[in-house]
């Protein structure tokens, strides 16, 4: 069934209709209420799909259509059901942020985005509100799952892909959360203190990439405050750095709050107020009367947000179907999972299996699998698939009571939350202990063993550290127990990470043979992950971030609330209140890196079934910047790709810099044995910069830049080096 906009509205014939190319005379013919209104959104109920996050205001007399807004970024996330009809309305549950960064892929996250865009297209809504992309600064953020990377290149360039491919359907996206807002502790108040180099390099620095190379309809901004004023109402942040100095021509909205000062976030270049309140429009309006803002400022914002409304879905009036390829998409969601997941570890050539062996599957995330996260970042799936689904599928055949005792379990678990009728806190659920006896009865039984361990996260909380950073004690005694008997017994133990962010690994990854990190892998993820246990599919995937050794090793560690304690006086709560950036630049490998701190894995590190030589590598270099080439030959038995990421050392003698920085990354197509493949990546001058806080610009040092060519940040394989004569400025 196809349907036209029901939310549309029915033109009157007292005005001039919108269309892409009057909009002056559009906005002579509206009246300053309308052009409040116009700024400020709506939530809750829209005709044609409800429960979405929010939407923009219509005035049919001006043929101005509501416009409609949802969460992202795993996947659309609207309610599944709607009153007066059996049809449901799910969604495909895509890989989470940290696992398509994990591909270090945007060729395929574009594709992957492609299937999401259709789906927002299909379901009548015109803005994704994804990618999120707030630097990883602290393993501990619990929206972290959600954002990319501690890296902002890699950062950028993910988020630009996913762009790219939501807005090739004819709907747009909102990048998020603009900016600095990396932890959820206080998230509405909190005031990130940041230095300018800081920010410029490293907070900002994705999301410029992510501007100029991805072309976003909108830019949501963070509900936190930056040095000491809220972003949604920083002039500097949304008006001279993001439209001024990268060039951005698209619509800022604020993150889902209201806060004061109404008037200040308009005058700053915020131009819609969401989800919208009445005493927004109020307090608009008043500083029109009163000459606060401007007809210019006003007028300004309000061309914004009838420009972003022409491109819309709603404004073409899109036949949307309400049936978008569900089946298919599933595939997309999968063969993306399959391309990001990690390898961390995989001693004796443990995996892949053989297939068909007997597999003891413990833990009670293999019936329980987190395929997405919670909050907006949740999607409304028909279903998740779990390992115990997965690895039957794959044609292993899984230790039935052992299965049946963790079915029963969740059963039991599900059943005491309902009659608590509690949300409780579900960072993991509690994990089923297993004795000794019975681990022996199943290590005779079976050919190997899989644990797998889950977390779950989302918005308006942090992780802590202890019993989510650090296994339970159950989850320590089982792998354990399990490596101790199965060892015993010649059998081979795997642990599968089903996780939202960073858990520390370094204390047992030596007990276990292999581990594979598939995050949060999307309602296709386990099956993913089957067909790596199998061997149908090479890894590829590598770390977006930093494993460290401790929590207490993050360059932030101090400067994190790594316990949840909103005690004492507000507005003096050091990591509530306010958070001090003492550690700078100083962010992930950057820190680890330069500063010689011993980690778990490194950035940039995961391991394949094959192994690659990386040839000698070429370097053109002039003014501009450099392009490099390599060539990559499988040298292995197994067809497999390979990352290469180009890191580069710069001269010394001009700003204190990083040991190395990523600056350019590129993956291999799937190469047979023997096969090889050249790699192109080309680095500006400008992408070559550092800030410099006493100048406020940015320069590019004279003098012999090295060429790091490294399968992690820790393992470089190839290196050249080029001179560049003079330093140049920006
Ligand atoms: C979240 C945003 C989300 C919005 C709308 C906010 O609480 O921070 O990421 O897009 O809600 O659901």
């Amino acid at each position: 069934m196809l349907m036209c906009s029901q939310v549309a509205f029915a033109q009157q014939a007292d005005g001039p209709a919108l269309l892409s190319d009057n909009i002056d005379e559009i906005l002579k013919a509206m009246t300053t209420e309308e052009k409040c209104a116009l700024l400020v959104g709506g939530a809750g109920i829209v005709p044609d799909v409800p429960d979405v996050a929010g939407y923009t205001r219509t005035i049919p007399r001006l043929g101005i259509p509501m416009t409609v807004l949802s969460d992202g970024p795993a996947g659309l996330r609207i309610n599944p059901t709607r009153e007066g009809t059996s049809q449901t309305f799910y969604c495909t549950g895509f890989p989470i942020g940290t696992l398509i960064a994990s591909s270090w892929d945007p060729a395929m996250v574009e594709v992957m985005t492609q299937a999401m865009g259709s789906e927002v297209l299909e379901y009548g809504v015109d803005v994704l509100l994804a990618p999120g992309m707030n630097i990883h600064r602290n393993p501990l953020c619990g929206r972290n799952f959600e954002y990319l990377s501690e890296d902002p290149l890699l950062s950028g360039r993910i988020a630009a892909a996913y762009v790219r491919g939501v807005q090739s359907k004819g709907v747009g996206c909102s990048v998020k959360h603009f900016a600095a807002n990396n932890q959820e502790t206080n998230r509405l108040e909190n005031d990130a203190r940041i230095s300018e180099r800081a920010l410029r390099e490293i907070y900002l620095k994705n999301f410029e990439i992510a501007i100029k190379e991805g072309h976003p309809w909108t830019v949501m901004s963070s509900y936190n405050k930056l040095n000491g004023e809220y972003t949604q109402q920083s002039h500097r942040l949304l008006t001279t750095i993001l439209r001024d100095d990268w060039g951005f021509d698209g619509l800022v909205m604020t993150d889902w709050g209201c806060k004061d000062s109404t008037v200040k976030s308009a005058k700053a270049g915020n131009d819609l107020m969401m989800p919208g309140f009445q005493r927004e429009r109020d307090r608009l309006m008043a500083a029109v009367k009163s000459g606060e803002l401007t007809q210019a400022e006003l007028d300004r914002n309000v061309r914004r947000v009838l420009e972003y409304i022409v491109k819309t879905p709603h404004y073409r009036k899109y036949p949307y179907s309400n049936q978008p390829d569900l089946r298919s998409h599933a595939q997309v969601a999968r063969k993306a999972a399959e391309e990001s997941i990690v390898l961390l570890r995989n001693e004796h050539s443990t995996l892949p299996l053989k297939g068909g062996e007997k597999v003891a599957l413990y833990g009670i995330s293999s019936v329980d699998f987190f395929g997405v996260g919670t909050g907006s970042g949740f999607v409304h799936t028909s279903h998740v698939a779990n390992m115990q689904e997965a690895l039957t599928t794959a044609g292993f055949s899984l230790d039935e009571d052992l299965a049946d005792y963790y079915r029963h379990c969740y059963a039991l678990q599900q059943d005491k939350e309902r009659m608590e009728a509690s949300s409780t806190d579900k960072r993991h659920r509690s994990e089923p202990e297993v004795s000794v006896k019975a681990i022996e009865r199943q290590a005779q039984a079976n050919d190997v063993a899989i644990i797998v361990l889950g977390r779950i996260a989302g918005e308006g909380a942090d992780r802590v550290v202890h019993d989510d950073f650090e296994l339970t004690a159950i989850e320590r005694e089982l792998i354990q127990n399990v490596s101790l008997v199965y060892h015993k017994a010649g059998k081979r133990v795997v642990v599968v990470l089903n996780i939202v962010g960073v858990v520390e690994t370094a204390s047992w990854k030596g007990l276990v043979d292999a581990i594979i990190l598939p995050w949060t892998p999307g309602q296709e993820g386990a099956h993913a992950v089957a067909d790596i246990i199998k061997g149908k599919v090479n890894p590829s995937g590598k770390l977006p971030m930093t494993f460290p050794v401790n929590y207490m090793d993050s360059p932030s560690a101090g400067n994190f609330p790594y316990r949840w304690d909103m005690s004492g006086r507000r507005g003096t709560r050091r990591n509530v209140d306010f958070t001090e950036y003492e550690e700078g630049i100083w962010v992930g490998y950057r820190h680890f890196q330069t500063h010689g701190v011993e980690v778990s894995y490194p950035f940039g590190y995961g391991l394949s079934y094959t192994t690659f030589n990386y040839g000698q590598p070429k370097v053109k270099a002039n003014q501009e910047g450099f392009t490099a080439t390599i060539t990559v030959t499988n040298t292995g038995s197994m067809p497999g790709r390979e990352v290469v990421e180009l890191y580069v050392s710069a001269p010394s003698g001009g700003l204190e810099k990083p040991d190395r920085e990523l600056k350019a990354f590129a993956k291999t197509k799937t190469l047979r044995p023997g096969e090889s493949e050249t790699l192109t990546m080309t680095v500006t001058a400008y992408e070559l910069a550092s800030f410099n806080e006493s100048t406020a610009a940015w320069e590019t040092a004279a003098g012999t830049y090295k060429l790091l060519f490294g399968a992690s940040a820790t393992d470089i394989r190839q290196a050249v080096s080029f001179k560049m004569k003079k330093a140049i400025g920006f």
